[in-house]
């Protein structure tokens, strides 16, 4: 079993012992409902850190549907059996929602520019919401290094633009995203799809790569998504939110692929929200 962590103090002090000890010290934040995503994360930490602090925390503020929050899986048993089968050198920090926000909590911390569009145009105060509990986290556990999934491309860029311009002396490392072997993008959320969703689920990211490979091919970007659009409602999707291609480095939009890029989407499935990214090269 590992340590588990309540509060800031706790937190602090065994950190301390670290640093009086010369150790690097990694942060890998979740939400908890830990799959293999998440665990990869926690290996790519241990490679590159002495110590890790998993966080997990469903943090409110970044809802915007208090269903949503109500439903968001919670396993805190099986998530600390989970990181103790990883490895040695762990801990979990899971502090309570009044730890984090008293009352009295009165701050948040708002990214501009890659906030917005994309997830940020369906999901308003989301990114805000983000951005407040990992500057937050940064703080709290003063590590060397952090760790975030690709999966959730736009979250990274938020994260990396609020780390340069609040000067957060911490290196921001991104991951790969993590399939199933259908290759459907592993998420907490995916529990909540029924059986027929889930058969369908796939085709999200095969039509992804299908059209990244056009786009590489050097087919005509609003004609590939518009197709691609075609086809992920012809597959059973009910809605698409967006389907953009946006620059892989800085998340601008972009009319012609002349660098590397991003393909990303949010599509409903049944009552349920999937997002999904693929990278695209041009030739
Ligand atoms: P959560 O959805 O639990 O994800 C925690 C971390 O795991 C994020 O960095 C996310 O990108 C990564 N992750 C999720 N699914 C993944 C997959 N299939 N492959 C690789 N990485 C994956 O993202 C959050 O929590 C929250 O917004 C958080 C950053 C913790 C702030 O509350």
């Amino acid at each position: 079993s590992i340590p588990i962590l309540r509060t800031v103090a706790e937190l602090r002090s065994i950190v301390a012992v670290w640093r009086r000890e010369g150790l690097k010290v990694a942060l890998v934040p979740t939400m908890g409902a830990l799959h293999d995503g998440h665990l990869s994360l926690v290996r790519a930490a241990l490679a590159k850190a002495d110590r890790v602090i998993v966080t997990l925390f469903v943090n409110p503020k970044q809802f915007n549907s208090l269903a949503d929050l109500q439903a968001y899986p919670r396993t805190e048993h099986d998530d600390a059996a989970k990181l103790a089968s990883v490895g040695a050198h762990i801990v979990l920090y899971a502090p309570d929602a009044l730890d984090m926000y008293p009352k009295s909590f009165a701050t948040t911390v708002s990214v501009s520019g890659v906030s917005e569009g994309l997830c940020g145009a369906f999901r308003p105060g989301h990114f805000d919401g983000v951005a407040t509990v990992v500057t937050k986290l940064f703080l709290q556990t003063g590590a060397d290094l952090a760790f975030f999934g690709e999966k959730d491309f736009q979250q990274l860029h938020v994260v990396r633009q609020l780390v340069r311009d609040l000067d957060v002396p911490i290196e921001i490392v991104a991951c790969p995203t993590v399939r199933e072997s259908d290759g459907l993008a592993m998420s907490s959320r995916n529990v909540r799809l029924r059986e027929a969703e889930r058969q369908a689920a796939p085709r999200l990211a095969e039509i992804l790569h299908e059209a990244s490979e056009q786009l590489t091919d050097g087919d005509p970007v609003a004609r590939v998504l518009a197709v691609a659009r075609q086809t992920i409602l012809a597959a059973g999707f009910e809605r698409v939110e967006y389907l953009e291609l946006r620059a892989d480095e800085d998340l601008m939009p972009m009319a012609a692929l002349d660098r590397p890029a991003r393909l990303l989407a949010a599509i409903w499935l049944g009552q349920t929200r999937l997002i999904d990214n693929v990278s695209v090269r041009p030739r």
